[in-house]
C-alpha cells in the first residue's frame, strides 16, 4: 500500500518522497479482454481504476504537477497558483494531486461540463471557474482556454500554466507508463492501438512508445462526429488541432469517426458487461470492433478513459427518453480570486 508523506512536508525528503508516491498510485491499471470480433482479440485498459479522478487524466496530471517540482523549476512553497484549462478530469486529478503537494490549483472548465462535473472539480481545486464553452472549443480564441491565457498573461509571475495542449510531460506520461503498460500485459502481441483523443496526449505518448518496439504497430484515432456530446474528447473539424497532435501527426496511422448514438448504445452494452465506463469508452469500444472487422487474427488494445460519474446523466436521459442532450450547469463561479 502506498503511503503519502506528510501533506506540507517541510524536509526536501518528505517532499521528493511524496511525488515519489503520487507517480506510483497513478496507472498500473488492469487490460481486460472485451470479446473477439473476427478472431480479433479486443483488450481495454480500464483506465478508471485511477484514483484521483476515476480516469486516465491522473497520469497527466501527475506529471504535469511532479515535474517541474521535480526539477527544481518551480518553488513548492511560493504562493503561486497552478491553473488550468479542462473539461473534468484533468481538473479533478489537478485539484486532488496538487492537494498533496500542497500546492494552489485553479481550474476554468466549459459550461458544457454540467453540475456534476463542475461539482467535482470545485471541491477538490482552490479555485474554479465556469465559461461559455462546448466540447470543441477553437483552441486559444475561446471559452475556457482563452480565460486561462488571458489570467496568466494578467499576473504572469502569481500563475503557473503548464497547459496540457502544449506541454511534453502530457506525452511523456503516456510514454513512461501507459506504453509501456500495454506492451506488457499483451506480451507484445499488440498489433493496433485504438484510441479517441483530447489534448493528444495518449494516443502520441503510447504511440511512440509502442512503434519504438515495433514499427509495425498500428495506431488508429478515434473522432467523434461533427457536433457530438462525448466529454473529452474532441472532432478536429470543429476544433483546432492541439500543438502535441499536429507535431506527431505522422504517428497516425488512420483515423476513424463514430457517431454519437452508436457510441452511447455502446457504453450501455459496457454498463451491462459490468464496465462502469463513460461514454468516451463507447466510442472507443465501438471503434475497436470496426477496427477488427477488417483485420482478421489481430490484438487490438483500446482505452476506457474514465469512469461513468461525468457521463452518468446525459446517458441517463439518453436510456430514459432516447434522446441525446446536455444538462446545464447551474453554478458558474465559485470562491473568486
Ligand atoms: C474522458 C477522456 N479524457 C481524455 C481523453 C483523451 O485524452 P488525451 O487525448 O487528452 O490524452 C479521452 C480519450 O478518449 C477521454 O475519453
Amino acid at each position: 500500500m502506498t503511503v503519502f508523506a506528510s501533506v506540507q512536508a517541510p524536509s526536501e525528503e518528505g517532499y521528493l518522497s511524496t511525488i515519489r508516491s503520487i507517480r506510483e498510485t497513478v496507472g498500473r491499471t488492469p487490460l481486460a479482454h472485451i470479446e473477439t470480433v473476427n478472431d480479433t482479440r479486443i483488450f481495454a485498459k480500464l483506465e478508471y481504476f485511477n484514483p484521483f479522478s476515476h480516469s486516465v487524466k491522473d497520469r497527466t496530471a501527475a506529471y504535469m504537477l511532479t515535474g517541474p517540482l521535480e526539477k527544481r523549476e518551480v518553488d513548492p512553497g511560493r504562493d503561486t497558483i497552478w491553473i488550468e484549462a479542462s473539461s473534468g478530469n484533468l481538473g479533478i486529478a489537478y485539484g486532488k494531486i496538487g492537494r498533496l503537494l500542497g500546492l494552489k490549483t485553479m481550474v476554468v472548465a466549459p459550461s458544457i461540463v454540467g453540475d456534476v462535473t463542475f461539482r467535482r472539480i470545485r471541491s477538490t481545486t482552490t479555485f474554479s471557474e465556469i465559461t461559455p464553452g462546448g466540447y470543441c472549443p477553437r483552441g486559444e480564441r475561446d471559452g475556457a482556454i482563452k480565460k486561462v491565457m488571458d489570467t496568466w498573461v494578467s499576473q504572469p509571475e502569481k500563475f503557473v500554466w503548464r497547459d496540457q495542449y502544449s506541454n511534453e510531460d502530457n506525452i511523456t506520461a503516456h510514454e513512461e507508463t501507459t506504453g509501456p503498460e500495454i506492451w506488457k500485459q499483451t506480451k507484445g502481441r499488440i498489433t493496433t492501438l485504438v484510441a479517441a483523443t483530447g489534448t493528444g496526449g495518449t494516443i502520441i505518448g503510447c504511440g511512440l512508445y509502442l512503434k519504438e518496439q515495433d514499427p509495425r504497430i498500428e495506431i488508429v484515432g478515434v473522432q467523434p462526429q461533427v457536433k457530438h456530446h462525448i466529454q473529452g474528447v474532441r472532432n478536429y473539424e470543429e476544433s483546432l488541432k492541439p500543438l502535441l497532435l499536429t507535431q506527431n501527426e505522422d504517428l497516425i496511422d488512420e483515423w476513424i469517426e463514430i457517431d454519437d448514438k452508436e457510441a452511447f448504445d455502446a457504453t450501455k452494452l459496457l454498463w451491462r458487461k459490468g464496465f462502469p465506463v463513460g461514454t468516451s469508452s463507447g466510442l472507443n469500444y465501438v471503434a475497436s470492433r470496426k477496427i477488427a472487422r477488417r483485420r482478421r487474427g489481430t490484438e487490438v488494445v483500446t482505452l476506457f478513459p474514465d469512469a461513468f460519474t461525468n457521463s452518468f446523466k446525459i446517458m441517463q436521459n439518453y436510456l430514459t427518453t432516447g434522446r441525446i442532450e446536455d444538462s446545464k450547469t447551474e453554478e458558474t463561479k465559485t470562491q473568486p480570486l
